[in-house]
């Protein structure tokens, strides 16, 4: 049978992803060192991982063309829910926050506010929440720019460390909700595949509750 495939977040969740599936006892070699090879073995080709961006990764898992997918909720509840969201990987840790120009009241005055995001489903769901008439703009990146320029009077954005908004004079208005790393799985390979995936599962679990346990198993193994 081919090898199970999982289809990773490239950048801020890589690092994170593939620690985790060493320290499950996968050689990731192949994916660390992989130059411009986008289809990498892992373990004694247990599976195979690809690296993708956020809203790929849900396409690859919803289509089936990769089995399992590990990627943000942050993406999750921008791009779609066809495909069973199986676990909180707990790394990854952010939240969704509303924010603007430090020390003015964002909710002063009656004019419609306008809002910059790249998540324009997570902000239309949110001020719909607060029955609250806004207009929304989609922005790609450095969302932060957008009140700055004068295009808006807040964004809602990931926030991680704050450092982004506390440089660019903005604060956290409101937070709107915590995200975290999640694996996510196609609906037929979890019907199909169920042992296989449930074994993957039950390891990546058991690291997540017993972090310390693998940490020094790992660094056994490595002396
Ligand atoms: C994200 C987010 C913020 C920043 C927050 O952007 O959109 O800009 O990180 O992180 P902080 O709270 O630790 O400063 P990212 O770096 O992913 O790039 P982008 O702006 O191009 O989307």
């Amino acid at each position: 049978m081919k090898p199970l495939r999982i289809a990773l977040t490239k950048g801020r969740l890589e690092k994170d992803t593939i620690g985790l599936l060493e320290k499950i006892g996968y050689d990731c070699s192949a994916v660390r060192n992989k130059g411009r090879k986008l289809i990498l073995p892992v373990g004694d080709n247990a599976f195979e991982v690809v690296l993708a961006k956020a809203a790929d990764v849900i396409t690859y898992v919803e289509h089936g063309v990769c089995d399992l997918g590990v990627v943000g909720k942050d993406t999750i509840l921008e791009n779609g829910t066809r495909f069973y969201e199986i676990l909180d990987l707990g790394f990854g840790k952010c939240c969704f926050a509303l924010a603007g120009p430090k020390g003015k009241d964002f909710y002063a005055g009656y004019r419609s506010k306008t809002i910059a995001t790249k998540y324009p489903k997570v902000a239309t769901s949110f001020f719909e929440g607060k029955a609250m008439d806004v207009r929304i703009i989609k922005i790609e990146g450095s969302v932060e720019l957008a009140p700055l320029l004068g295009l808006s009077d807040a964004i809602v954005d990931i926030v991680e460390t704050g450092s982004t908004l506390r440089e660019n004079g903005l604060e956290v208005i409101e937070k709107v909700c915590d995200i975290s790393a999640r694996l996510i799985v196609n609906t037929a390979s979890l019907k199909l595949r169920k042992q296989e995936i449930e074994e993957l599962v039950e390891k990546i679990n058991h690291c997540i509750a017993n972090p310390q346990e693998k940490q020094e198993e790992a660094k056994e193994a490595a002396q």
